[in-house]
């Protein structure tokens, strides 16, 4: 089989700040084949953005510092590169769509203008043939009349017109992977869905890879064929969305799954998972899941339970997984 697209190996992101030292990522390994969609899933201050934000290396060193581990993309490690040639690869090879489309664009630059000089940097376009190339690619993510709309600000679309920009943007150049992190999370549910498809749609069409982060499981499962469930900076189970579904196999991931408001499900009560996520600073010994786990035993409170990713079943980290 061939090499995946990328792949993530036993990453680990801790931040040096001023109250300690914090791991915002540990031992992460994933892996991406070419056209694939991975989604990641984990509540809020899991890792999720530093690990989208590692891939593009857009995190800021210092406080940032990258312990160990390898982004291979395309056989070649992200971690050995310099900047100038990571400028390359972002936008060309690698793009991301961010949660908050307004803080992305550049209020002071028309729709056209950043659109057009994606095509300019990247592919070396004309002026003329760039404002061409934006038409049709406004065109694509379903922006009407995209020659009277491509000379107005940002400050002038809706949010979600300004998500079908990033998108835009994000494909301008038709890279070959595409992280997004959160990227319907500040619209409305009906633009939400919008987004969604439109998403799938052109990843489909561009044979694009797709890593979908959200924190929200039932977005994630709409587009992705394997997804991986994070907790407190680790992958605590990855496997292909229907296993995960039907057999999940870790105690959060079935936490999760219960906490999912289902129609069948109407009349019982939302289970929710008792107890907060670890200060990370401070993560407890053994399982970090261990304090708020049901099934933890003394071997949970010791030893850290690992997750082996390069498989095609689903794994979970949990000395308990699935009993
Ligand atoms: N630039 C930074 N400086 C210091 N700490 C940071 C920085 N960025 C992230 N962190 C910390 O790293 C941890 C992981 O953050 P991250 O943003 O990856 O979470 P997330 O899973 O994306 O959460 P959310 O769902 O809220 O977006 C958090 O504890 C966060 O406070
Ligand atoms: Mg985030």
């Amino acid at each position: 089989m061939e090499p995946p697209l990328l792949e993530v190996k036993d990453l680990t992101v801790q931040f040096h700040l001023r109250r300690g030292t914090l791991r915002a990522v540990e031992n992460l390994s994933f892996f991406v084949r070419e056209g694939e969609t991975l989604g990641i899933v984990g509540e809020t201050g899991c890792g999720k953005s530093v690990t989208a934000l590692s891939i593009l290396r857009l995190l800021p060193s210092p406080p940032c510092e990258v312990v160990k581990g390898e982004i291979i993309f395309e056989t070649e490690d992200l971690l050995k590169k310099g900047e100038a040639e990571m400028q390359k690869i972002r936008g060309r090879k690698i793009s991301m769509i961010f949660q908050e489309p307004m803080t992305s664009l550049n209020p002071s630059l028309t729709i056209g203008e950043q659109i057009a000089e994606c095509f300019r940097v990247h592919l070396g376009c004309s002026k003329r043939e760039a404002r061409a190339r934006t038409e049709q690619i406004l065109n694509t993510v379903h922006i009407p009349s995209p020659k009277a709309l491509m000379d107005r600000y940002p400050h002038e679309f809706s949010g979600g017109m300004r998500q079908r920009v990033m998108i835009a943007i994000a494909l301008a150049c038709e890279p070959k992977l595409l992280v997004a992190d959160e990227p319907t999370t500040a619209l409305d549910v009906t633009i939400q869905g919008q987004i969604l498809d439109l998403l799938d749609e052109l990843r489909g069409k561009m044979n694009i890879a797709l890593v979908f982060i959200s924190h929200n499981l039932g977005v994630v499962a709409q587009l992705c064929n394997r997804i991986g469930v994070m907790y407190a900076g680790s992958f605590v189970e990855m496997g292909d969305k229907e296993s995960l579904f039907t057999r999940p196999l870790h105690p959060y991931t079935t936490g999760l799954l219960k906490a999912i408001p289902l129609p069948h499900r109407r009349n019982e009560p939302l289970a929710a998972i008792r107890g907060s996520v670890c200060d990370l600073m401070n993560p407890p010994r053994g399982c970090k899941f261990h304090p708020r786990c049901h099934k933890a035993a003394e071997i949970c409170r010791v030893t850290p339970p690992v997750l082996e990713p390069n498989s095609s079943v689903v794994q979970a980290a949990c000395h308990f997984a699935g009993e």
